[in-house]
């Protein structure tokens, strides 16, 4: 009974997925907003768990969490000059601290020292910025009495669950058009029916008719979220990829601000997105007080002013592209149907050969000035001549190349070295 049900409910979702994820699947980037009373310890979101913190100590940060007014302009204002599209910011995360004026619990930034529904300010600095909305909900709770005992106890776990479909029901409702729901760490049931979650996710989707769901509510729904590396999905589904400015930490620590992307460690994870059809949510941790850290901000911005001539490589639909494992170590590929935009990372000077294309070349220019570029084509090869010494880009020394083929380029790697190297 239960299998037909969710058999039903997949199939119906599956319909309109495609129309529904559209503009998900051209946005490639996005970012993720991690925020709660874990900014003021500064030692990861988990501090409460690791460290063993008992709730009654931990829940006092609440009367201290007083965030300057709109601090999450600031976020969406980056987001935007960034190159992103949308974002994604905690609502609860595992603490349960409510950022939103939620009735399902007092422990929410109205009724505490804060008194402001911070989800609406962020919802309201997305709309300003031209961003969608993305809502991450942790179903795992450390707070509500329930969180943990619903594990054995019938009467806990119908009480948790009522809070749970009433945390999403309020999120879905009160804060208009919503994109996406971003459901995490699914504990402590096992199994969707355990947490409901077929009636809980049709909910969201009665009353958001557009919502893309992620993976994370022990449905499959809409894409997978990858975590930690920008690892493609299997086959078709929908992926996206969430890395985290701070270390190994998704809330703030000033301490981790050494170890933080660079505009070109962005930019390779961009790419890697870009040639596998995925998306990258990467994640800022702002300060208690929603302050940006700022080693956040320069490589975000220099994405962003990269994007705004180089995007059209990224951006929109794309479709698969051969590794560049055997093609070239100067960089790598995404592709749009006949054309492979080359991401050239280490500029190797006035000539760079690319190997294993076994498709005709018809022109090869760069792509920012449209000037372009003298090459041959023999065999397998493919030789770029005449190049400048260093790299055309001065703003992250990444040169974007279009290269145009005849029909959809084929590609294999170490074509002509079989008996060294077998079949790749
Ligand atoms: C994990 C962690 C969590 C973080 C999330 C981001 O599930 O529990 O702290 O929010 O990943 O994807």
């Amino acid at each position: 009974m239960t299998l037909k049900r969710k058999d039903m409910y997949e199939k119906s979702v599956a319909q309109t997925r495609d129309k529904r994820m559209k503009w998900w699947r051209e946005a490639r980037y996005g970012m993720f907003v991690h925020w709660g009373l874990y900014a003021f310890l500064e030692r990861n979101e988990w501090v409460q768990a690791i460290e063993c913190i008992p709730v009654k100590e931990y829940e006092k940060l609440a009367q201290k969490f007083k965030p300057k007014p709109n601090a999450a302009r600031e976020w969406a204002k980056l987001a935007r000059d960034a190159g992103m599209k949308y974002m994604v910011m905690t609502t609860k995360h595992h603490e349960g601290f409510c950022l939103w004026d939620t009735e399902q619990t007092d422990y929410n930034t109205v009724k505490t020292a804060c008194g402001r529904d911070l989800v609406r300010e962020y919802v309201d600095a997305c709309r300003e910025f031209g961003l969608k909305i993305g809502f991450y909900y942790s179903l795992m709770d450390w707070h509500h009495p329930d969180g943990g005992r619903c594990a054995y106890d019938p009467a806990a776990s119908r009480r948790f669950l009522d809070f749970t479909k009433g945390c999403v029901r309020e999120l879905m409702s009160n804060y208009g058009k919503i994109d996406i729901l971003w459901y995490d760490v699914a504990l402590p049931f096992k199994s969707h029916e355990g947490w409901e979650s077929l009636a809980m996710n049709q909910m969201a989707r009665k009353l958001q008719p557009h919502i893309l769901i992620n993976n994370r509510s022990r449905l499959d729904e809409d894409f997978s979220t990858p975590e930690g590396s920008v690892k493609p999905a299997k086959s078709e589904r929908g992926w996206e990829a969430c890395m985290t400015f701070n270390d190994t930490s998704w809330g703030y620590m000033s301490a981790a601000a050494q170890d933080s992307w660079t505009d070109r460690d962005i930019l390779k994870m961009l790419n890697t997105a870009s040639s596998s059809c995925g998306n990258l949510l990467l994640n800022i941790g702002p300060a208690p007080d929603g302050s940006v850290p700022t080693e956040a901000v320069a490589p975000l911005k220099n994405v962003g002013k990269w994007l705004a001539k180089n995007g059209q490589a990224a951006y929109g639909k794309v479709d698969t592209a051969p590794g560049s494992f055997g093609a070239s170590a100067s960089g790598s590929f995404s592709r749009k149907g006949k054309r492979i935009y080359f991401w050239v990372r280490c500029w190797p000077g006035r000539e760079m050969g690319i190997g294993g294309f076994t498709t005709k070349l018809k022109r090869a220019r760069f792509h920012v000035s449209g000037k372009k570029i003298h090459f041959e084509q023999e065999g397998h090869r493919i030789i770029l001549k005449n190049l400048p010494r260093t790299s055309p880009d001065k703003i992250t020394g990444i040169t974007m190349i279009e290269l145009d083929f005849v029909s959809e380029p084929k590609h294999h790697a170490f074509a002509t070295t079989p008996p060294l190297l077998g079949d790749f």
